[in-house]
């Protein structure tokens, strides 16, 4: 199976790829910002590539050339879920706060500032999440002198834009933390825009700062004190994997040195257990299945929503899959099964599956429409929101704001998703879609990933306006120079008439 590809590789001219040594870091207690990523790592070993995984989440089977360096789980208190749920603009300062916090608590676990500091293995490539929370890590491709390529658990906004040297459209990209899809209104372009620029400062004059002080503090090496800046370095990543592809998602411009290969964590094909085949088999009316991710749970949901959204639940005759992190909850209607997990691929392939309730985190919203099944949203805070009109935009899905949760708004979404063809019909669009790609997104993941080590950190893919500063990639210097050309002969006519005015008085 490997041989063709290698043998077609060298017949068209392409150097063929020694197995190379990665270093893949990965020490924050953000599994789901991993997880669609793992598929790739595991693949580079599958592929004859030695594997250094450094993370609080080590592989239950790993494969061959793979090693795992467990560091601590550190535990986080996420911002009170009210703080992020007051709109864009304080989930920005929330989102500061957190990561800020993080990386410093992550520099303070023993056994990940043990491999920092003693691991003596020379590596050809540097895979992680930098542009979100850890960018301090990219000081270790500097130590080691070997490019970075960082994987992004999440689509664009200007920021990532910026770091990467793609586009950045301050009124027209819509904030995938705003509430807006790609056709806005003048206002909401207005709005947009402020949030887009928020995004910028804060990053720009306060987290970045925060950040290159905490890489200073805790990441030293012979020579570190020439390293380039931190916002340098990050400017300087070879590529950037990013959990984004226009089949889910708006339309957007990207360079050559970002890759979407949004989709990974849409299985198909997964088989599921015979516990819940039976169950699924089992469901005369359907199944309707319900999952508000890890982050919501019985300590953070708004008091009483549970108890509305069970309600309207035991109003359903389908058979309801709920994930929740208690089992045992006082009033649980009887079509109900709790659970704490679910093999949700599996679920979401079954034929009996009716619909998807979902926070819309990135994932769930991808997974869904690639099985072809209609969602009912429920977005809480960050991107869900932006998710969710993605969703209804592209007919798929109907949209709940927390604040419009009753069990009548509830169960006559449900019913109207569940009997309305329309919803199931544009899912299963989606799905073709989805799955109509040239290169299945692992593919391009791994292709891209072994180019860069072939060309030793593949400059050329990079952007020359990476080299400019941010209001020069912004055109805040032409902007201002035009506009002061344009101003000055005003102002000389105001002076000139000044002069005239105070001669005559004098006069
Ligand atoms: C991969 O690891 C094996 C076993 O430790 C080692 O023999 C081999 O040289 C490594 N390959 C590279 C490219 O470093
Ligand atoms: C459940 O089934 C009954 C009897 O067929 C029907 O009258 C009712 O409208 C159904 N409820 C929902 C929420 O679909
Ligand atoms: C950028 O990365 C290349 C390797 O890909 C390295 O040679 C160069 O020194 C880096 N420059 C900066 C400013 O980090």
């Amino acid at each position: 199976m490997v041989a063709l590809p290698a043998i077609l590789l060298l017949f068209i001219g392409v150097v063929p790829l020694e197995a190379a040594n990665i270093l893949i870091l990965a020490p924050m207690p953000l599994y789901s910002h991993t997880y669609a990523f793992v598929a790739i790592f595991k693949e580079l070993a599958v592929r004859g590539h030695n594997v250094t995984f450094v993370s609080p989440y080590p592989l239950k089977d790993p494969p061959p050339n793979w090693r795992d360096v467990e560091v601590g789980y550190v535990p986080y208190t996420a911002n009170s879920i009210k703080t992020m749920m007051d709109g864009p603009y304080s989930f920005y300062f929330a989102l500061n706060d957190f990561c800020k916090t993080l990386m410093e608590k992550v520099f303070q676990e023993k056994l990940f500032m043990e491999f920092l500091e003693y691991d003596t293995t020379k590596y050809d490539l540097l895979l992680l999440e930098s542009h979100f929370c850890q960018e301090p890590l990219i000081a270790i491709s500097h130590k080691q002198k070997i490019p970075a390529v960082t994987f992004q658990a999440m689509s664009l906004t200007p920021w990532y834009s910026f770091l990467s040297g793609n586009e950045v459209s301050l009124h027209l990209q819509p904030n995938m933390r705003s509430p807006y899809t790609n056709r806005m209104s003048f206002l909401q372009r207005l709005h947009n825009f402020f949030i887009n620029v928020l995004e910028l400062c804060i990053h720009y004059y306060d987290y970045i700062p925060h950040q290159q002080a905490l890489m200073d503090k805790y990441i030293r090496y012979p020579g570190y004190e020439n390293r380039p800046s931190l916002l340098d370095m990050l400017r300087n990543t070879s590529l950037t994997l990013m959990d984004y592809h226009f089949s889910v998602g708006y339309p957007e411009p990207l360079l050559p040195n970002v890759i979407p290969v949004g989709g990974l964590s849409a299985k198909i094909g997964e088989k599921l257990p015979e516990e819940f085949k039976n169950i699924m088999d089992n469901a005369k009316e359907g199944v309707v299945y319900l999952n508000f991710g890890s982050v919501l749970n019985s300590k953070q949901l708004p008091e009483g929503m549970l108890e509305t959204v069970l309600a309207a639940m035991g109003e359903l005759n389908h058979t309801v899959l709920m994930k929740w992190d208690q089992e045992n909850v006082p009033n649980k209607p009887k079509n109900v099964l709790i659970r704490k997990w679910y093999p949700q691929p599996g679920i979401l392939a079954h034929p009996n599956i009716r619909i998807f309730i979902t926070h819309a985190g990135l994932h769930g919203i991808t997974e869904a429409p690639s099985a072809g099944v209609p969602v009912l949203c429920v977005p809480f805070f960050a991107d869900q929101e932006f998710n969710s009109r993605y969703a209804e935009q592209a007919g798929f899905g109907i949209t709940l704001l927390p604040n419009e949760l009753t069990k009548e708004s509830i169960v006559n979404s449900v019913v109207k998703i569940i009997n309305e063809p329309r919803y199931k019909e544009n899912a299963v669009a989606r799905s073709n879609i989805l799955h109509d790609r040239p290169t299945p997104p692992i593919d391009s993941a791994i292709y891209w990933i072994e180019y860069v080590i072939r060309h030793k950190g593949a400059k050329h893919l990079r952007p020359a306006r990476n080299d400019l500063s941010l209001y020069e990639v912004l055109g805040i210097d032409i902007a201002l120079f035009i506009l002061s050309i344009a101003v000055l002969p005003f102002l000389f006519l105001i002076l000139l008439c000044r002069r005239r005015a105070t001669k005559v008085k004098q006069d």
